[in-house]
């Protein structure tokens, strides 16, 4: 167990900057979850920490110790890769040890180490088995444990679990998790997939463009998002994000195409007239009555069990809210979006910033968290 210290570190390949000047404090134990879209730079973060990038500037300590300087095998980190390349040729039993035979323990105490590890991942029953006669998800512990024997200080993940099917997924979601509280082992996971970042996360980090744009735990992320970017990024769907312009003497938003959407005025008292996006989460707003609450027009719906998420514009901008009751729409239907005045949330059009001098409310806004699978 190590904390991680981030500071200001970038990274450059030639002339382009692909890595802006990165912040992160990462608590020892703690598992830490790095979402964003594809090419934001979570991998050569990862890289960094681990030894496999260089670190153009800035600085990086493991355990109290800048590492910046120290090869891959000094800084007590392991890595388990999407494309977990294991030795074809050698058993389940000599790919998880193969790092203790490297560092030259006997073959009895190795044999006992990797009897222990693959116990702890449900493995076994496979030591003698060759990686060709695994599952994914199998071969995929198997990277787990040649990552586990070493003990290190720090696991770290990158996207380990995106060549699996759906359901492996979730499982191995569980493995690395139970693992977690078992080991608590420091621990930073990679992944451009949000329910795979909230149902793992102690605390995550949204990452844009080389930049953080976020850190917190998922509840903080999904109930209170920082900017538009995170705010569309997390949650299943995206928050609603409707542009208009701010009247803080009305206390409405005048959106563009002429409606208007009443916000907390007690919450937003320190937010001045301008340029907004007014966001509310699709399960925060009801479906009413043509002519309550915002005018909309049915385009589709999209089923998922428990409840259907019906896709609309309003005012030109998209906006989906979700149903629990069984109404049929046809492609072109007018319905009513009401959105309670304490669900609106407010951010500067140009910057995408969530606006300044807001007050906490009571509870944080929206849907409960997913939880842990
Ligand atoms: N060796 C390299 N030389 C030049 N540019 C690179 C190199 N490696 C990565 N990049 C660029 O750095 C940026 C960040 O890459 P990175 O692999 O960290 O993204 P990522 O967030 O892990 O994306 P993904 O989700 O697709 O894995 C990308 O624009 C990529 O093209
Ligand atoms: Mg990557």
């Amino acid at each position: 167990m190590a904390e991680i210290a981030i500071r200001s570190v970038k990274k450059t390949y030639g002339k382009v900057q692909v890595v802006h000047g990165v912040d992160l404090a990462v608590r020892a134990g703690e598992f830490v979850v790095i979402l964003g879209p594809s090419g934001c730079g979570k991998s050569t973060l990862l890289r960094m920490i681990a030894g496999l990038e260089a670190i153009s500037a800035g600085e990086i300590a493991i355990g109290g110790r800048v590492v910046n300087r120290l090869e891959p095998r000094e800084r007590g980190c392991a890595m388990v890769f999407q494309n977990y390349a294991l030795y074809p040729h050698m058993t389940v039993a000599d790919n998880i040890g193969y790092a203790l035979k490297v560092a030259g323990l006997g073959k009895a105490e190795r044999r006992a180490k990797v009897e222990a590890v693959a116990a702890s991942l449900g493995l076994e029953d496979f030591l003698d088995r060759k990686p060709g006669q695994l599952s994914g998800g199998q071969r995929q512990r198997v990277a787990m444990g040649r990552a586990m024997i070493r003990e290190p200080k720090v696991f770290l993940y990158d996207e380990p679990l995106s060549n699996l099917d759906a359901r492996l997924r979730v499982a191995m979601r569980v493995e690395i998790r139970k693992l977690h509280q078992r080991l608590g082992t420091t621990t930073l996971f990679v992944t451009h997939d949000q329910v795979e970042a909230m149902t793992l996360a102690d605390r995550i980090v949204v990452m844009n463009a080389g930049k953080v744009e976020q850190v917190g735990t998922p509840k903080e992320v999904y109930g209170r998002p920082e900017s538009t970017f995170v705010a569309g990024f997390i949650g299943t769907p995206g928050l609603n994000l409707l542009p208009g312009t701010l009247d803080p003497g009305a206390g409405v938003v005048h959106l563009e195409g002429g409606q208007r959407l009443a916000y907390d005025r007690q919450r937003w008292a320190g937010a001045g007239a301008g340029r907004v996006m007014a966001g509310f989460r699709a399960e925060a707003a009801r479906m009413a009555r043509p002519g309550q609450g915002l005018d909309a027009v049915f385009e589709f719906s999209e089923e998922l069990g428990a409840a259907r998420l019906v896709h609309g514009t309003t005012g030109g901008a998209m906006v989906v809210v979700s149903l629990s009751d069984g109404r049929d729409l046809s492609p072109g239907d007018r319905f009513g979006v009401d959105v309670p005045a304490g669900e609106v949330q407010l951010f500067d059009a140009g910057t995408g910033r969530r606006l300044s001098g807001e007050r906490a409310p009571a509870a944080v806004p929206g849907a409960p968290v997913l939880e842990a699978v």
